[in-house]
């Protein structure tokens, strides 16, 4: 059945409150697993959000006519928390997401915390569920604020009061294949985003649309599917869940931001290490075709770090990267970058936030 819950993503699911002791920090997926607090801030009609508190993990409670549940009134973020050696933990660039939040807000007719309510939420809600957060080397905290209407509307208008919310999970690797190539399959007929919709911020109702494209691909064998633009249908936008980028001997392409294409803050910050690792990198429209005698090809995106791709399948036929492993561009990049992140190596970006 179509309505079957068929999830790309790898892990076991938890709804009710788990215990931290029987996690196996060796074999996380990408599956909600309960933590102990959440973050909840409101804003009225004012506009401006305040009271901003901890409160123990729990449903939460919301209008039937809530702005989000009619007419998809919501954005959400996406960052991780890593451990260190010494036990400390870093933040990635959460201002990135923070303002990327504010901007999703303003095409979404809401408003939006502040960059500083944001990352002082989000380091509260860290700290209130430390014990959750994977040992070094075993995962990562992973970070989920949203932005809703919650409040009661029935014609079409923005809501009358917001809500802020954070909660978080302890993650490992987000496909089932762990950091094994995926293999991709490029979807010619439904598409992502349109010029002129919502493709460019992260609103939930872009994950919505892309359901029934990748439940059809899992079905056929494969991990997700690579969209084309909806104009020419010749040009790669992204996958479900992450950024492309193509690999052919020192360049690397990825498409421009053009307003469909959901501008990654991993996809961001690969471009300025592959720069910093003397790749020439462009950010322009890449024809499908090129993928045909591209050398690698790798995915980008918070969930799912930087993950290779290892077959691509156009119109019936495959072309397959890296030989069934890894391609040695896609593994630098993944190197350099999570080092990073895990504190492993000197943050000479100043990206990390401890
Ligand atoms: C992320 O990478 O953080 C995302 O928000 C994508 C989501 C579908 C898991």
């Amino acid at each position: 059945s179509p309505f079957k819950r068929d999830a790309v993503a790898s892990g076991t699911y938890s709804t009710g409150p788990a215990d931290v002791a029987s996690i196996d920090w060796d074999n996380l997926g990408f599956g909600y697993i309960a933590t102990d607090y959440m973050y909840m801030m409101k804003c009225d009609q004012g506009g401006t959000f305040s009271n901003g508190e901890l409160q123990r993990f729990a449903n939460i409670e919301l209008s039937p006519s809530a702005g989000v549940l009619n007419y998809g009134q919501g954005l959400f973020e996406g960052l991780k928390a890593y451990m260190k050696e010494d036990g400390n933990i870093l933040l990635f660039r959460p201002e990135e997401n923070a303002t990327r939040m504010q901007t999703g807000a303003e095409r979404m007719c809401m408003p939006a915390p502040t960059v500083e309510q944001f990352v002082e939420a989000v380091k509260a809600t860290v700290l209130a569920n430390k014990r959750w957060v994977p040992p070094p080397g075993k995962g990562s905290l992973y970070i989920r604020p949203l932005l809703m209407g919650s409040g009661a509307v029935l014609g079409l208008a923005p809501a009358p009061e917001y809500t802020f919310l954070i909660y978080v999970s302890p993650v490992g690797n987000y496909f089932k294949e762990g950091l094994a190539p995926i293999n991709l399959i490029v979807e010619h007929e439904l598409h992502r985003a349109t010029p002129g919709g919502t493709g460019g911020v992260k609103t939930i109702g872009n994950y919505a649309a892309v359901l029934k494209a990748q439940s059809a691909a899992k079905a056929k064998g494969y991990s997700d599917v690579l969209y084309l633009d909806c104009v020419n249908k010749k040009y790669l936008e992204e996958v479900s869940s992450c950024n492309i980028f193509v690999v052919k001997g020192n360049t690397i392409s990825t498409p421009a931001i053009k307003g469909t294409i959901l501008p990654g803050i991993t996809r961001k910050s690969i471009i300025d290490v592959a720069r910093s690792q003397e790749f020439q990198v462009e950010e322009r429209l890449v024809a499908v075709d090129e993928l045909l005698d591209a050398d690698e090809v790798f995915c980008t995106g918070t969930a799912v770090v930087v993950s290779p791709v290892g077959s691509i399948t156009y119109k019936g036929e495959t072309k397959k990267y890296g030989g069934g492993g890894v391609g040695a561009v896609s593994q630098k990049l993944y190197t350099v970058l999570t080092s990073l992140q895990m504190g492993l190596t000197e943050d000479k970006m100043n990206w990390t936030l401890e």
